[in-house]
């Protein structure tokens, strides 16, 4: 079983974020909901231990640890022997204590948004914090005992060309510790900030594959178009997502996705505290599903099945073959640039 627990409070709003994230508030009374949400699925929990957690928002870092003590205390009997259990966390706000608190609960993975280790960019994308509080932050991580440690970066912007990332890489290269980068390529979405102004965005497939290609030199192999890791620290739950696995999800906004259909929690806070439980369902069609596994297997190590396709995207699949665009093994074909995912799904589909 996979499990993620949205937290959707954040210290303040960066200008591209579109992640259900709120002033702090109610903070006793959401974790009291999250709990309340998370002993309704006891049962499940009973039938299949839980081998991934994440803890995801918003900024998890943002709650006490000790609002996380009664969640942990919950889900520890259900915990597989080997379970990846992850934060995400902002440098402005894991202070060495919570580190060390939910160190102690259990967590041994960790996420820290960074997004550049330019001040001009840092501000330019809305972030509180400085490059050296990043430092700091991997620091105490350390001193805390984490050795599993991610770091989340943006690039892409209007900001970033060669020299820019060749920047962000000789930075990088000083936390020779991480086992894991998540380097995304920004996104312009709706209602945040930069939805009004498109040109934020470089659009530079070259300065991509630059990044791409430098991240590797440094010893993190791509294995999704966004997720890069050191041997042996691939994100279990991330690729439980791309895998298409059934996971469960509590707390507001979460999305579970269980036996072909996802559930949606109600929509705004007060609501979500009120009924914790509540779960609107839409069942996927197998079109939906199929369509889901091609775009998630393209653009990451998984792959896509074989056995799933129809007849004619399979045809299409061994043109791709043929052009050395896609790779066939054990009963799957594995794409060989995520770059060109999308394109690929788009002549598939076509
Ligand atoms: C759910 S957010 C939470 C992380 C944490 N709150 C933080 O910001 O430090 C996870 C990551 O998604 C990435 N992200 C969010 N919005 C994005 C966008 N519009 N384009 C690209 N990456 C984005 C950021 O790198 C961010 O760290
Ligand atoms: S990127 Fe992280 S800190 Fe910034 S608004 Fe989104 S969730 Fe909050």
């Amino acid at each position: 079983m996979h499990l993620y627990l949205h937290i959707p409070f954040c210290e303040s709003k960066c200008h591209y974020c579109a992640f259900t994230s709120l002033r702090l508030k109610d903070e006793k009374a959401y974790m009291d909901a999250l709990l309340k949400d998370l002993i309704s699925k006891k049962s499940l929990f009973e039938k299949e231990k839980i081998t991934t957690l994440f803890i995801g928002g918003g900024t998890p870092s943002c709650v006490k640890a000790r609002h996380f003590e009664r969640i942990f205390d919950f889900l520890q009997p259900f915990l597989a022997s080997k379970c990846e259990l992850t934060s995400e966390a902002n440098p402005s706000s894991a202070s060495f204590n919570w580190l060390k608190k939910m160190k102690e609960l259990g967590l041994n993975r960790l996420s820290f948004g960074a997004q550049s280790f330019n001040e001009k960019k840092l501000h330019f994308l809305g972030r509180i914090h400085s490059s050296k509080q990043i430092f700091k932050a991997f620091e105490n991580a350390l001193k805390a005992g984490f050795k599993n440690l991610n770091i989340d970066l943006i690039y892409d912007t209007k900001l970033d060309d060669k020299k820019m990332l060749e920047f962000e890489l000789k930075e990088l290269s000083k936390l020779d510790f991480l086992t894991h980068v998540s380097a995304y390529s920004l996104s312009i979405e709706k209602n945040t900030a930069f939805a009004k102004r498109p040109k934020f965005k470089k659009n530079a497939p070259l300065l991509a594959s630059f990044f791409i290609k430098e991240l590797e030199k440094l010893g993190f192999k791509q294995y999704e178009i966004s997720n890069f890791c050191k041997k042996g620290f691939k994100c279990k739950h991330n690729l439980a997502y791309w895998q298409g696995k059934n996971y469960l999800a509590c707390g507001l906004s979460g999305v579970s996705f269980y036996e072909n259909a996802r559930f949606y929690t109600r929509p705004n806070l007060k609501a979500y505290i009120k009924e914790p439980l509540f779960r609107s369902k839409e069942l996927l069609s197998k079109q939906d599903l199929n369509l889901e596994h091609l775009f998630l297997g393209l653009r990451s190590c998984v792959g896509i099945k074989k056995a799933r396709l129809d007849e004619s995207t399979l045809q299409r699949a061994n043109l791709l073959l043929e052009e050395k665009k896609l790779e066939f093994k054990r009963g799957s074909f594995f794409n060989k640039n995520f770059l060109l995912a999308d394109e690929l799904v788009l002549f598939l589909q076509s």
